[in-house]
């Protein structure tokens, strides 16, 4: 393991049974609370920003935005909100996703994205899948490009990224 590696590991606590018996939950506010892993996260996701090309970072809702926004400013790119529905103003593109148990929705304000956009979106935890799946439709309904898919942790045992392997057509996936 890399001394970052290390580092964010170590800021990352397990809950058990949360929020529900049987989940063990990845808590990141230690390492958000800790200056030196909150910014050698930021600045490794902003090198994989800049290895992609991404000319903006798409953050998920809600802890892909405090992960995603200081990745956006470090890199001196655009960062697009991608929210749960109904949280946006203007004008949205939106992607309805299956759940374990029912179906949930994702928006984009339409007007963020364009056909001259690569996009690199950044979220905590990468767990079945789900998310990211309709996250990257979302954006290519948009008309812009994914140029990759950048998450601080991956729970293998969900397969995730299996799942979007097809849908990410070649893009990377970088797990922290
Ligand atoms: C969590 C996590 C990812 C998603 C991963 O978000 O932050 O966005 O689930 O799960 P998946 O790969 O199975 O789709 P959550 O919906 O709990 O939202 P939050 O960040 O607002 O707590």
């Amino acid at each position: 393991m890399t001394g970052i590696e290390e580092l964010l590991l170590s800021r990352i606590r397990d809950v058990a049974d949360y929020p529900e018996p049987g989940v063990m939950f990845k808590d990141i506010t230690p390492l958000l609370a800790d200056p030196a892993a909150f910014t050698a996260l930021t600045d490794a996701l902003a090198a994989i920003a800049a290895s992609t090309g991404a000319t903006k970072v798409v953050g998920l809702e809600a802890r892909g935005f405090i992960l995603g926004a200081p990745v956006a400013v470090r890199a001196g790119l655009g960062f697009i909100p991608v929210r749960k529905a109904g949280k946006l103003p203007g004008a949205t593109l939106s992607q309805a996703y299956d759940l374990e148990y029912g179906s949930a929705e994702i928006e984009v304000h339409a007007e963020d994205l364009s056909a001259d956009d690569r996009i690199l979106i950044v979220d905590d935890v990468l767990a079945t899948g789900g998310t990211a799946e309709a996250s990257i439709e979302l954006i290519r309904r948009a008309g812009a490009e994914v140029a990759g898919l950048a998450v601080l942790m991956e729970l293998g045992f969900l397969s995730g990224r299996a799942r979007l392997e097809p849908a990410l057509q070649g893009a990377p996936l970088e797990a922290l």
